[in-house]
């Protein structure tokens, strides 16, 4: 028998109860960083020091921080189900929770590039040198996607999406396009699932909401798909 398909669509969210910071919430990392000097390509031309500290200082503590039971229990849904995790997040912790399609809309702390994004290495979960240079002589820079530039794996992720059954949305605000624009791709008789301890008012009725953090709405997911097979 075929396996149903579900796609994850996850944000920083997931993340928070490994110790991770989220972007938006009151302590999250835009309220002591300007997101324009660390996170955008014009950022990177006017100070890519600060810039590659930034993502050195991000490396070092995902280094210390673990999976937590939302990204395994995502992981375990691969035994009945057919799952594709579409994330916002550069940690690798959904890879280490044990989820094996893993779709990094903007990019991942373990690798850097050379600044025409075309030569990608695996760096663990060392620091980029001030300074460093890629093979092709370019400045070697964190492989993320900063505001201002494309997102290359997007029609990936569309395509998976436009073939789902069922949609699970965690933990992200759901402000950054084009991967906020994802949900709108799913089929018209696809459940869409919602987990975030904050829904917004207005959230469409059809949406499944499960206002809990990350591990409890992944626990209630889990019963709520056993009730529906
Ligand atoms: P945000 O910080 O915008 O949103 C985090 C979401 O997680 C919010 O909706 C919170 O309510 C929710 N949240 C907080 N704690 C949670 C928990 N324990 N369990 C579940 N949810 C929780 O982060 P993102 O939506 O991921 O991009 O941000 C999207 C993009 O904006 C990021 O990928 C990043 C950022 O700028 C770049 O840097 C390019």
């Amino acid at each position: 028998m075929n396996k149903k398909k579900i796609v994850f669509l996850t944000g920083a969210g997931i993340s928070a109860e490994s110790g991770i910071s989220t972007f938006r919430d009151s302590d999250g990392l835009w309220e002591n960083h300007n997101v324009e000097d660390v996170a955008s390509i014009d950022g990177w031309y006017r100070n890519s020091g600060l810039v590659i500290d930034f993502y050195n200082e991000r490396r070092r503590q995902l280094k210390g921080c673990l999976p937590n039971n939302a990204h395994r229990l995502v992981a375990a849904l691969e035994s009945d189900y057919d799952v594709t995790v579409v994330t916002q997040n550069v940690d690798d912790l959904h890879e280490r929770g044990g989820s094996t399609k893993v779709i990094h809309l903007h990019g991942e702390l373990t690798k850097a590039c050379n600044e025409s994004k075309t030569q990608v290495v695996d760096i663990g979960y060392s620091d980029i040198e001030q300074g460093s240079r890629a093979s092709d002589g370019s400045r070697l820079r964190p492989f993320i996607v900063w505001f201002g530039e494309a997102v290359p794996l997007l029609e990936e992720a569309i395509k998976e999406v436009e073939k789902c059954d069922i949609m699970v949305v965690v933990g992200t605000s759901l402000a950054v396009y084009p991967a906020a624009g994802l949900v709108h791709y799913a089929p018209q008789n696809a459940t869409i699932y919602l987990i975030d301890p904050k829904i917004p008012g207005g959230t469409p009725s059809k949406v499944v909401a499960i206002e809990k953090k990350a591990t409890v709405g992944m626990e209630i997911l889990h019963k709520l798909l056993k009730n529906e097979q």
